[in-house]
């Protein structure tokens, strides 16, 4: 296995993918992990995380520096690599220039991490520091135009420096320089596969549970229902699932959970009609985070009541993902920036008194999507789409009526069956329609109508970090509007949504 130290890099947890995807285990530990944890995990090798602090900070993170006496293999990746100049007697300084973006990296020196690779390519760099100066028994490897230490090896001891980030997607062959550090410095082994993730996650939960009970909301989407059947196969019948129904779900969501989970899975479930209370308590707000602040706390309630009445339950289940995590406090752990409150983080534990139960905490949504595959969920559920918490209250700008869910509901199945029977639907990210709080005029049959106005939204993005709107033809536009303009009551015009995140987000509100 391979530990990766968490130095406050917002790429820690992609490095860990990256050992994942070349079947290596990997595990995140906090940059204050002691040596004794170290030895007793027995890592076959350490990366050391880039991270947004300067060395000479007085609180930049540091480890044990009996870290690079251990005979493990080392690869420090930016400011993981400033630590490890800095502990060995080298010197970083701040950089005459700093350096954000594309570079061309040029090999000076062979070795074990560049092995096979042309002389040079381009890589992906952000850094405002340098090293100047190399500890004893180092050597430069690898430079840029403008940092001439670029990449550093003491191939004796096995410790390996990269100031540019070998993660991300950016850097060409990157991925290589991870598949070297693994297997021809560190010897690991190809063992790791969603099966192992899996079998290791059922034991772990069985360890942690025990006999006890485990209560989980369970929304219809991928990531509570991957959990759900994760931790239904460790505990059984001792997890009890609650479906809520908040008014705000799209058409036919408790059919297609149905069908799609509780038909194949012997889960206990109970279904809890809440549409009144939601709908009640939404009434005449149409400020988006006091919608978004009112669902949240809302469902925490019902769902509390319910849990209540299930007796000695002790845990939580929770689908939460990593990318949850990351953009509902700050990737840095600092001064958080929340985009936006997505409610299924936080917020239920605390109120409940549980302990939690998270999976799937450290995994990506393709990832989940691949062990849920390795747990037998079918098709149509493992590739459906994302949908938020709030749900429709956050595409419907303005404020949410009956009258207004009916219209977005019909508007919103239209649009996702033609992107389905074109064929689309796996390959987008997300595509749904929004209902605008204007009306505009029109003429359908010799009349004159004044009637609202749907956005098509249509996305493709690999983890709703960034995205891109989908370039949809012309023809299946057009075929979406006629649709939902002939068959949608109260709709006489549609608009397309060619807005990217940044700057805008994927869901409207
Ligand atoms: P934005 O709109 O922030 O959305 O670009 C990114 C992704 O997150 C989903 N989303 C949510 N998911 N609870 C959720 O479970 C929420 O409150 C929430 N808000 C947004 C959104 O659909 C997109 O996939």
């Amino acid at each position: 296995m391979i530990i990766v130290i968490d130095f406050g890099s917002q790429f820690n947890q992609l490095i860990a993918r990256r050992v994942r995807e070349h079947n290596v285990y990997c595990q995140v530990e906090p940059a204050d992990i002691s040596i004794e944890k170290i030895k007793e995990l027995n890592p076959n090798g350490i990366i050391l995380s880039g991270g947004p602090a300067s060395i000479y900070e007085k609180d930049s993170p540091r480890l044990d520096t009996a870290l690079f006496d251990m005979g493990i293999p080392v690869l420090g990746i930016c400011y993981g690599m400033h630590y490890m100049v800095h502990a060995l007697g080298g010197e970083i300084q701040k950089a005459d220039k700093r350096e954000y973006g594309f570079a061309q990296l040029n090999i000076v020196k062979e070795n074990a991490l560049f092995k096979g690779m042309e002389t040079g390519f381009q890589c992906w760099m952000s850094h405002g520091d340098s090293a100047v100066e190399l500890p004893k028994d180092f050597i430069v490897t690898a430079s840029t135009d403008n940092t001439k230490i670029a990449a550093i090896a003491n191939t004796e001891k096995r410790l390996y420096g990269l100031q540019l980030h070998p993660e991300v997607e950016h850097s060409v062959n990157g991925s290589q320089m991870i598949r070297h550090f693994l297997f021809d410095v560190c010897g690991c082994e190809k063992n790791w596969s969603m099966k192992s993730f899996c079998d290791g996650a059922v034991a772990q939960i069985k360890e942690a549970v025990g006999d006890k009970k485990v209560i989980m909301g369970l929304s219809g989407g991928v990531d509570s229902s991957v959990a759900a059947t994760l931790i239904h196969r460790a505990i059984g019948k001792n997890l009890h699932c609650i479906f809520v129904d908040n008014g705000v779900l799209r058409k036919n969501e408790k059919k297609s959970l149905e069908t799609n989970l509780t038909k194949s899975l012997d889960l206990n479930i109970q279904f809890v009609d809440a549409r009144k209370k939601f709908l009640s308590a939404l009434k005449g707000v149409t400020d988006p985070e006091t919608k978004r602040k009112i669902i949240g706390n809302l469902f925490i309630d019902v769902f509390d009541e319910q849990a209540g009445k299930i007796d000695g339950a002790e845990f939580l289940g929770q689908g939460t993902l990593y990318p949850d995590i990351i953009e509902s406090k700050s990737a840095f752990g600092g001064p958080t920036s929340i985009i936006k409150s997505h409610h299924n983080v936080g917020g239920l534990p605390e109120k409940m008194k549980l302990k939690l139960i998270e999976p799937l905490q450290l995994l990506f949504k393709d990832e989940v999507r691949k062990l849920g595959l390795e747990l037998g969920i079918n098709d149509e559920l493992i590739w459906r789409q994302p949908f938020p918490g709030p749900g429709l209250a956050i595409r419907i700008m303005g404020e949410i009526t009956q009258a207004r869910l009916d219209i977005l509901r019909e508007a919103d199945a239209v649009l996702l069956e033609e992107i389905r029977s074109a064929g689309l639907y796996r390959e987008l990210w997300q595509s749904f329609a929004v209902l605008l709080p204007i009306k505009s005029v029109g003429v359908m049959g010799d009349k004159r109508t004044f009637a609202n106005c749907i956005a098509i939204r249509a996305v493709t993005s690999n983890d709703a970090m960034t995205a891109d709107w989908a370039k949809l033809s012309h023809d299946l536009l057009g075929k979406i509007s006629n649709r939902i303009i002939n068959e949608v009551e109260n709709i006489n015009r549609v608009v397309f949504d060619i807005t990217s995140k940044p700057p805008g987000t994927i869901e409207w509100e």
